[in-house]
């Protein structure tokens, strides 16, 4: 459980793209070298050590490693693996782990010297792999958000937080009705503003770059969090749900889906959102806490995909 060889062989693996380099056939220690600009001698260590823990297999008369089943599924989550994607990049970050459970501060920042939102405005490929991260996680959850939630209530949506616009073009598609904004930082909100263009929804859906620790645009029927107050300790959760409140219409609605606390998030996740953000994973109780004082009021929650649940906060006097 403790060693870091086979998790970092893993990801380096898939940071070099081993498996797809190597293809059906396989190939030698030297030539992954060549294709891969990296070390004969130690990329055959690393081999055979991926051998070991079963991801290749080493066909001794040919000398050429084939990737096993395991190493193509380990190829089909590359973008989670790699270390220089957003994902296994914040990853990495656990080796500062000690730091955060000593000061209760973030590693995220500790290791790479500024948070990670401001780290993807910083590096654009990382903001784009981040992007291409939560699209693969709700391949299957964004039509279940979409189909499961009776959307057609509220007219017009915001999606505070929206990234680049996964969620809302399908409860687009899935309710001709309602109409939607995506708002986000600056390079997510201009690829939410392109996706609604290329799938033909321009007339109902847009995009507004800015932060939602600013004032937001007034007037909506639901403010929709998707995923966001996870990702924030209870200070800011409770700043983003304040200035949704605000900017609601009086008989406004503020939609929180996450995953909930005791119903079916690890540990591994909130200690992540804890290491990474300051955030963590929470359960209904805690979620409707943060509201309180706020004059917004539960209105009651539902599973509304395979593993996420809404919690709808009513906005009152
Ligand atoms: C975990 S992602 C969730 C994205 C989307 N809601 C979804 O569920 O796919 C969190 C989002 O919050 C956005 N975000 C972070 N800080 C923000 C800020 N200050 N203002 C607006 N958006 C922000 C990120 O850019 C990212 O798209």
């Amino acid at each position: 459980m403790a060693d870091l060889a086979t998790p970092m062989s893993i990801r380096v693996a898939a940071t070099l793209g081993l498996v797809e380099h190597a293809g059906n056939a396989g190939a030698t220690a030297e030539r992954l070298a060549a294709l891969t600009g990296t070390s004969a001698p130690a990329l055959g260590r690393l081999l055979d050590h991926l051998v070991t823990v079963g991801v290749f297999e080493h066909d001794a008369r040919s000398g050429r490693f084939r990737p096993t089943s395991l190493g193509t599924q380990m190829d089909e989550v590359r973008l989670l693996l790699d270390i220089n994607a957003a994902g296994g990049r914040a990853e990495l970050a656990f080796v500062e782990l000690l730091g955060t459970v000593t000061t209760g501060a973030p590693a995220y920042p500790r290791r790479y010297g500024r948070e990670f939102w401001a780290d993807l405005d910083a590096e654009p490929e990382l903001r784009r792999t981040f992007d291409a991260q939560m699209n693969w996680r709700f391949e299957t959850q964004a039509s279940q958000i979409a189909e499961r939630f009776d959307w057609g209530r509220f007219p017009e949506i915001l999606d505070v937080g929206g990234g680049n616009g996964m969620v809302l073009e399908a409860i687009l598609r899935a309710h001709p009705g309602v109409r939607g904004r995506v708002l986000d930082l600056p390079p997510s909100a201009e690829a939410a503003a392109d996706r609604f263009a290329a799938a033909g929804l321009g007339d109902r859906a847009g995009a507004v770059a800015g932060s939602f620790f600013e004032p937001l645009p007034a007037g909506a029927d639901a403010y929709l969090l998707c995923d966001i107050l996870h990702d924030w300790d209870d200070e800011h959760a409770r700043a983003i749900l304040a200035e949704c409140r605000r900017a609601a219409a009086p008989d406004g609605t503020v939609l929180v889906i996450e995953a909930v606390r005791g119903q079916g998030v690890d540990t591994t996740v909130d200690l992540f959102m804890l290491m990474c953000f300051g955030g963590r994973e929470r359960t209904i109780a805690e979620l409707t806490d943060l509201a309180a004082d706020l004059g917004l009021t539960p209105r009651g929650s539902a599973p509304v995909s395979d593993g996420r649940t809404v919690l709808e906060l009513a906005v009152t006097a």
